[in-house]
């Protein structure tokens, strides 16, 4: 393994370049005016995987591109599934970005650009822990499937499909995805839990049009007010989703987690100011861990509706809308949950307005148990890699399509995250850091390595 390391070092500046082409494509699946975009991000994957020897397909969709690359040539070695995607979040509030989104720069050994953590930088740790090894050995220890998809961050609408399709193709040991964090800077883990997640998109509708608010108002209900208090009624001041029905299946927490998350080190302070709020807030009776890996919850992620517009406007908008997550935990189903959003939605909803619904798709929420397929390989590589003992955590964003993968191609999946919580995943000036890529890129290594020596 040690011509692989030394490999790793003496590349690192290149692998830097080559991720930093790639993040420069601004890849957001969520804005079709990017669609070409995502293409050429699938291109450029794809480009990597088949320089070093994949066998390579970009697969059309009715979406994005699925990136597929095979290197199946160790008979009798285990097949190790590496799903990512290439896809990222849109770059607004762009503003508030100190360097532009998709001009990638370096300060402080940190990799500044939209998608350098979520999830190009993490992907392609991956795919440079298999160059290195190809180049240092000539082959490698396990037969190895990329799957990298671009649409990821639009909920994985056709990956579904194309999974059920290739399920002979994409047959595997197990699969390993880093598309999440660590536990803290010089602490590495290995997460054994994502939150799944529904999404909604709720409009409001009063008048026909907008009305001038001073001849009409008061004698008509105004959307804007309506959707306000559809939002009011959706969690109740203890911090609890007052969707009728919806804990009816929650999991609970088993004691060994709470006292295992009771144990890791918290500091409320440092937690708040590094969001910068005043206090955090959240379901009572249940920790920040608790309450952000593993306890179900409701967000509304935008409203919109009336004027924006500079100085003010009289009127009585005609409609109001809303875009609404929510983080299922193990044992919610997604579509029940679903449902039992719109009843209830309609049924608070007064009847001098119209409600319609638009269905944002959704997963359920996963684990990996502790006695998993390749887990003590995973938890080896990670302490080889990263130089500390990993801890166990839960975290509570969602990567849709694990559930399916790990059903459909009856494998046990580990999350082995090598960013930051405070990498701005989704918010401004996301970054990566050039070392936690790195120590990613010789965990990957390490982890082929040893999956292929296991028994
Ligand atoms: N990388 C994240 C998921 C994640 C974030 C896992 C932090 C663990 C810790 C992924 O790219 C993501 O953002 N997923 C979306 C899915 C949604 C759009 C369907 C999410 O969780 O919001
Ligand atoms: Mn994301």
């Amino acid at each position: 393994m040690q011509a692989i390391l030394d490999y790793i070092e003496q590349n690192r500046q290149r692998f830097v370049d080559e991720l930093v082409e790639w993040v420069k494509i601004p890849s957001v699946s969520a804005q079709s005016a990017r669609k070409a975009d995502c293409g050429r991000a699938a291109q450029y994957v794809e480009s990597q995987l088949n320089s070093i020897g994949f066998e390579t397909r970009l697969c059309p969709t009715a979406g994005n591109p699925v990136v597929l690359g095979k290197h199946h040539k160790a008979p009798g070695k285990p097949t190790v599934l590496i799903y990512g995607h290439y896809d990222v979040q849109p770059e607004d509030p762009v503003d508030l970005w100190q360097t532009p989104p998709f001009d990638p720069q370096v300060r402080d050994g940190n990799l500044y650009a939209r998608g350098a953590t979520d999830n190009k930088g993490q992907c392609f740790a991956h795919i440079k822990a298999v160059e290195a090894l190809i180049q240092s050995n000539g082959e490698l220890p396990v037969n190895i499937t990329f799957l990298i998809e671009g649409e990821e961050e639009i909920h994985s609408a056709n990956l579904y499909d194309f999974i059920l399709k290739n399920k002979d193709e994409l047959k595997c040991d197990v699969g390993v995805i880093s598309d999440s964090s660590q536990f803290g800077p010089g602490m590495p883990a290995v997460t054994y839990g994502l939150r799944g997640i529904v999404g909604e998109e709720i409009r409001v509708t009063g008048p026909k049009q907008d009305l001038h608010s001073g001849v009409y108002g008061g004698a008509v209900a105004n959307p804007c007010n309506v959707i306000a208090d559809i939002i009011s009624k959706l969690k109740d001041q203890a911090g609890r989703v007052a969707i009728p029905g919806f804990y009816d299946d929650v999991l609970e927490l088993e004691p060994w987690e709470r006292e295992a998350f009771a144990k890791l080190p918290f500091d409320a302070k440092a937690f708040n100011d590094s969001i910068g709020v005043p206090e955090a807030s959240g379901e009572q009776g249940y920790n920040v861990y608790e309450q952000r890996w593993a306890r179900p919850t409701l967000d509304v992620n935008g409203i919109f509706g009336g004027y924006q517009g500079e100085g003010s406007k009289t009127i009585v908008p005609s409609w109001a809308g809303a875009k609404i997550t929510m983080r299922m935990v193990p044992n919610q189903d997604p579509e029940k949950i679903h449902q039992q959003f719109v009843d209830y939605v309609k049924s608070i909803a007064p009847p001098s307005v119209q409600v319609t619904f638009k269905d944002g798709g959704g997963c359920g929420a996963v684990m990996v148990p502790r006695d998993a397929r390749f887990m003590d390989q995973a938890i080896e590589a990670v302490k080889r890699g990263f130089g500390a003992e990993p801890v166990f955590i839960r975290e509570g964003g969602s990567i849709p399509i694990v559930l399916t993968l790990s059903e459909e191609l009856g494998v046990h999946v580990l999350l082995l995250g090598f960013g930051l919580p405070d990498d701005n995943m989704h918010g401004p000036n996301e970054k990566f850091s050039l070392d936690d890529f790195i120590k990613g890129i010789k965990t990957s290594a390490w982890l082929l390595h040893l999956c292929g020596e296991a028994k």
